[in-house]
């Protein structure tokens, strides 16, 4: 059985309780998670074929440092990267490098900062040049899995309908749901309780209530939903080599939905084939 934790006072370490926050933490939230937001819009145009994912690492340390931010990856569990950077067939945590990005190429860049204590994290996903039309159309139906779960979060649903919302779409389009990695509660802590699946049944799971505050960030394959890890540690690859996909918002449930944290001021996070 869950419980729930006023986060104002509960102590600063996961004991399994969900914390509820206050209106003074939604506005930590939206300052952390605008950050991290302007940070990738600032990404789009640099994001071309010739740039090395070690550049965007350098250049999402400095923007961060220029602003008060630290990059919450740096020195994590042992990360060395202000930044993860998966391309193509790599689902996640995908480590900066030399080299250059290419003509084709679909990279996700991950990015979370630390502003007066709260972790504003989002990623979104990158076209290098000209995709092909799969890839366009797996970054498509990422972003709406994305979208789909974010409409189920509001008091009274639990964490099965978000996943259900985004397994049942991500499987009727004939694509896969990743379900090796989940969104997390954050907030002062970077990966908090509960765990949020991208995939399950509706009712299951936990009930959501006003204050929580929690990630949504689902992988999508175009084949099969199995991943590995490489010998590097990090680096979460697709078994089957297919193009995997992730489009990540924080978000923080109030007493009729849900607020988005993460939000593009420019309106970029989403794949330019959907722009509003
Ligand atoms: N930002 C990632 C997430 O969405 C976590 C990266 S942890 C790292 O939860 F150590 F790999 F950087
Ligand atoms: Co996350
Ligand atoms: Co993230």
């Amino acid at each position: 059985m869950v419980t729930y934790v006023d986060a104002a006072t509960a102590p600063l370490k996961n004991t399994g309780q969900v914390r509820l926050y206050d209106a003074e933490a939604f506005v930590g939230m939206h300052k952390a998670g605008r950050l991290a937001a302007l940070c990738l819009d600032e990404l789009h145009d640099m994001v071309k074929p010739g740039i090395t994912t070690a550049e965007i690492d350098r250049f999402v340390y400095a923007f961060g440092l220029d602003h008060g931010a630290l990059p919450a990856t740096l020195h994590y569990r042992g990360y060395r990267y202000s930044v993860c950077t998966s391309i193509n067939h790599v689902v996640c945590h995908g480590q900066p490098n030399d080299k250059p990005l290419r003509e084709g190429d679909i990279v996700n860049i991950d990015v979370t900062y630390i502003v007066d204590g709260w972790h504003g994290d989002s990623s979104r996903m990158y076209p290098v040049g000209e995709l092909r039309r799969s890839a366009e159309r797996l970054l498509e139906v990422t972003w709406e899995s994305l979208m789909r779960g974010i409409a189920a979060v509001k008091p009274g649903a639990t964490t099965g309908d978000i996943g259900h919302a985004i397994q049942s779409y991500v499987e009727a389009e004939r694509c896969s749901v990743v379900q090796d990695f989940c969104g997390h509660g954050v907030g002062r802590l970077f990966h908090d309780v509960p765990n949020i699946l991208h995939y399950g049944r509706r009712g299951e799971g936990i009930e959501l209530k006003p204050g929580m505050i929690f990630t949504i960030e689902p992988m999508v394959n175009l084949g099969r939903p199995q991943v590995k890890i490489l010998s590097d540690g990090w680096t979460a690859v697709t078994r089957d080599r297919s193009l995997s996909a992730q489009y990540e918002h924080a978000v923080g449930v109030t007493e009729t939905g849900c607020e988005v944290f993460t939000l593009s001021p420019r309106n970029l996070d989403r794949p330019a084939t959907l722009a509003a």
